[in-house]
């Protein structure tokens, strides 16, 4: 086989973006653009992936990190001086050059796969990646002979009339000879009204050559948008997410509501489980089998366990064991982890804290800095009290406790097991096991007091 490269661009400035962020780093469901792009392209078994970085891109290096090798484009002078960026790596090698723009994150790997292998098949020096659009405006213009022959490619701010009224447009994505690419892309002149070296030429070069030029042309143009601003951000993200959507209920996922239900691109999801509307599943969280996450809840980077119910909350960064449920409204923040069958009823808050199984915390607490053991009931409003102004400390709270309602509970300190605290308790000192604390103003009465009051007429 033949040997296969890419060039990824990803130096533009991204001006119409407005963003402090890189362009390419922008994400779609999640994921950076140029990663969706690089992801995508390793399905063509490529030898080396060259992206070409401009300042202030080390972003994009520290995010791909070894799935590529990097050359810096100092100054960005248009794509076809980017790829020349990529000479020192690649020039005298024999074999096939994917080139693909960082702000393509649409692009499928079977796309990608189809191009590579027409391209070697036809024998091409250069194929371009087409697409019929409805809209081509911003596009470059594929203009063809009358026999059907591609003959150049017209940005559209160089197109004549007739050129821009032309709807086949140039994707951003080509195949090369690898030597041909880098002895042509010499021969590309910036005379045009950006002033910039298009690499899109490269194409009218070789053809004027006689050399074998190719185009394959995408039936769907929803994979070949070119992320420019922010308009074409949210319809990349839509276009995305109907993706993954339609993958997760392929795979057995049930969803009421696929256009309200947004799921990042590395989200994982088990059979049988129901997604309800407006839920927001975000980075590297899994999703067990048989759980239902009702609607409006919020879940990031975290694991759910099999059989788990998740009702209008916010996970974030914590695990949730199998049969374990939460909510309405309640938050699990970072670090948090429910064993088996733990139960988080409404309005309560935990922070990295271990909760052992089958314990339950139904209403009105914040658990914050602790370790929670099996089977313990924590009464409404109870406050894990971890945070002296300065500090946090720890509170451990051992198996089969009853903590009654309205409990403070000042870090640090520990209840051992089998043990009762009484409602109201504000507790400072260990609770030992299989003993009862009660740590509150006995109540006063006074007797006929009201009588006795001398503004009582
Ligand atoms: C480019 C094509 C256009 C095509 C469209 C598809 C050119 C001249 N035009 O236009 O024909 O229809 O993509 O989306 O190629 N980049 C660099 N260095 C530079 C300039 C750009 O690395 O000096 C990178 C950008 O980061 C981007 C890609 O190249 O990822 C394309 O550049 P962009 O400015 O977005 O070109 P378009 O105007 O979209
Ligand atoms: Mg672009």
């Amino acid at each position: 086989m033949n040997n296969r490269y890419a060039v990824v661009l990803a130096a533009g400035q991204g001006t119409r973006m407005k963003s402090k962020l890189y362009k390419v780093m922008h994400p779609v469901m999640g994921k950076p653009m140029v990663g969706h792009v690089v992801d995508q392209a390793q399905a063509v078994n490529l030898d080396q992936v060259v992206t070409v970085t401009g300042v202030g891109a080390e972003t994009v290096q520290e995010y791909l990190g070894e799935k590529s090798s990097y050359v810096l484009q100092e100054e960005q002078l248009g794509t076809a001086h980017a790829v020349k960026q990529a000479a020192s790596e690649l020039k005298d090698k024999e074999g096939t050059t994917l080139v693909i723009c960082g702000d393509t994150p649409l692009l499928t790997a079977d796309t990608l796969k189809g191009l590579v292998e027409f391209h070697e098949k036809e024998g091409a020096k250069a194929t371009v990646l087409t697409a019929h659009a409805n809209n081509p405006f911003g596009y470059g213009r594929v203009i063809r002979s009358e026999e059907g022959a591609v003959t150049k490619i017209v940005e559209q701010k160089d197109a004549s009339e007739a050129e821009a009224a032309v709807q086949e447009i140039n994707t951003g994505t080509y195949c090369f000879d690898n030597k041909a690419l880098f002895e042509t892309l010499e021969k590309v002149k910036n005379e045009n009204v950006q002033g910039e070296y298009y690499l899109p030429d490269v194409i009218e070069i070789l053809k004027n050559q006689s050399e074998l030029v190719a185009a394959f042309q995408l039936d769907n143009m929803d994979e070949a948008l070119g992320v420019n601003d922010r308009v074409a951000l949210a319809q990349a993200n839509k276009v995305m997410k109907e993706r993954i959507n339609e993958q997760h209920m392929r795979n057995g996922v049930t969803m009421i509501d696929p256009a309200n239900t947004y799921i990042e691109s590395d989200v994982v999801i088990g059979q049988d489980t129901l997604v309800e509307p407006g839920v927001y599943l975000k980075g590297s969280t899994t999703i067990g089998e048989d759980c239902t996450i009702g609607a409006h809840s919020v879940i990031v980077d975290s694991t759910i366990g099999n059989g788990v119910n998740v009702t209008s909350s916010m996970i974030e960064e914590s695990i949730m064991g199998d049969y374990s449920d939460i909510g309405p409204s309640s938050h699990l923040r970072p670090q948090t982890v429910l064993k088996e069958s733990v139960h988080i009823g409404n309005f309560v808050e935990v922070k990295k804290a271990t909760i052992g199984k089958k314990t339950k915390i139904g209403h009105l607490t914040y658990v914050g800095d602790a370790e929670l053991g099996e089977d313990i009931n924590i009464g409404c409003g109870t406050v894990f009290v971890n945070y002296d102004g300065k500090n946090k400390h720890k509170i451990t709270v051992g198996d089969n406790s009853f903590i009654g309602c309205n409990t403070n509970l000042i870090a640090p300190v520990t209840v051992e097991k089998n043990t009762y605290i009484a409602a109201g308790s504000t507790i400072t000192d260990t609770v030992p096991e299989n003993s009862l604390a009660i740590a509150r103003a006995r109540q006063t009465i006074k007797e006929d007091y009201i009588n006795k009051m001398s503004i009582k007429d």
